[in-house]
């Protein structure tokens, strides 16, 4: 039976936006009705970015505060199933996808309504991803799968990558030495294949087991290194953005907090994990399974 599904997101780069046809391809091809609307904010981000542009955003990410976007209409009143395509953004949902979240004529159609959130990230989604879960509850909408496409690349490499994508626009290969930056192409085609398993689910209208079936395609993979610097970062995160959105010289403290941000990920990163790694890690296996557990699934 023909089933009408709403696809939500915004990209910068175009890559959520290859991610999510990917994702829809089994879908349309399917018969299902696909209404996409990629959503454009008012005051347009840089892209390319200016480092100062870039920082910029930090507090406003971090503290959750929305932006005007552009009007868009929606087809329906109510629909089958809702893909909210988001990216994150210093560890949080981008200003965009959190505008997407709170806007008036999304709020109602997401209310006991089905949804499946996807994401193309660099590596640390799971705090948006949990602001995220929250904005959905208050919403009462029912999260039924969570996909999470990310580069693969060492921490750092990726880290390289991105600003060097970010700040150019290019997503080649930086100096011929380093990989490209983003989510792998192979990795963009293969969504597919989650599509495939949310299309039998649609058509059942009950989504009972998908997202484990997802998690067993490796729709989600959670990563102990990650999700540790990530749990540690948030909070210096929100301790930055709630004391730089005081100050009158915010510009300054922003160089300060990008300086402080290479220095955590460069230098402090890499002490702590092995600390935990000798003195933590091996006591911990239960609730390190729990928590990989809990943020690959939904619920
Ligand atoms: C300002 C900014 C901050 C970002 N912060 C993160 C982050 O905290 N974690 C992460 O995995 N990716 C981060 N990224 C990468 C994005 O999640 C995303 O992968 C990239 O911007 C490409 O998305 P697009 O489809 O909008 O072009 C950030 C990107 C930008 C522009």
């Amino acid at each position: 039976m023909n089933k009408k599904v709403l696809v939500i997101y915004f990209s910068q780069s175009g890559q959520l936006g290859d991610i999510i046809n990917s994702l829809t391809g089994p879908l349309t091809a399917a018969g299902h009705t696909v209404e996409t609307i990629h959503v454009q904010p008012v005051q347009a981000y840089p892209f390319p970015w200016s480092g100062k542009s870039f920082f910029a955003v930090m507090p406003d990410c971090v503290l959750g505060v929305p932006t005007e976007l552009q009007p868009f209409q929606l087809k329906e009143t109510a629909y089958d199933l809702i893909v909210v395509g988001y990216q994150a953004w210093f560890l949080s949902p981008s200003i965009p996808s959190n505008s997407i979240l709170n806007h008036p004529s999304v709020k109602p159609v997401l209310k006991n309504t089905p949804v499946v959130t996807i994401t193309g990230a660099r590596n640390m989604w799971i705090s948006a991803m949990e602001r995220i879960r929250k904005m959905l509850k208050e919403t009462e909408a029912r999260h039924v799968g969570n996909i999470v496409l990310v580069d693969k690349h060492a921490n750092f490499v990726s880290f390289v990558t991105i600003l060097y994508w970010m700040f150019t626009g290019k997503r080649d290969r930086y100096l011929n030495i380093f990989p490209k930056p983003g989510v792998a192409d192979a990795d963009i085609d293969n969504c597919k294949v989650f599509g495939s398993v949310l299309e039998n689910y649609l058509d059942k209208g009950n989504y009972d087991g998908m997202q484990e079936e997802l998690v067993e395609q490796k729709a989600v993979v959670v990563k102990y290194n990650l999700m540790f610097i990530e749990s540690k970062a948030k909070r210096i995160f929100g301790l930055w953005a709630n004391f730089i959105v005081k100050r009158k010289k915010r510009t300054a403290w922003l160089v300060a907090f990008k300086y402080y941000l290479i220095i955590a990920l460069f230098i402090a990163a890499p002490i702590i994990l092995t600390v935990d790694a000798i003195f933590f890690k091996p006591f911990l296996s239960r609730r390190i399974k729990r928590q990989k557990q809990y943020y690959s699934g939904v619920n």
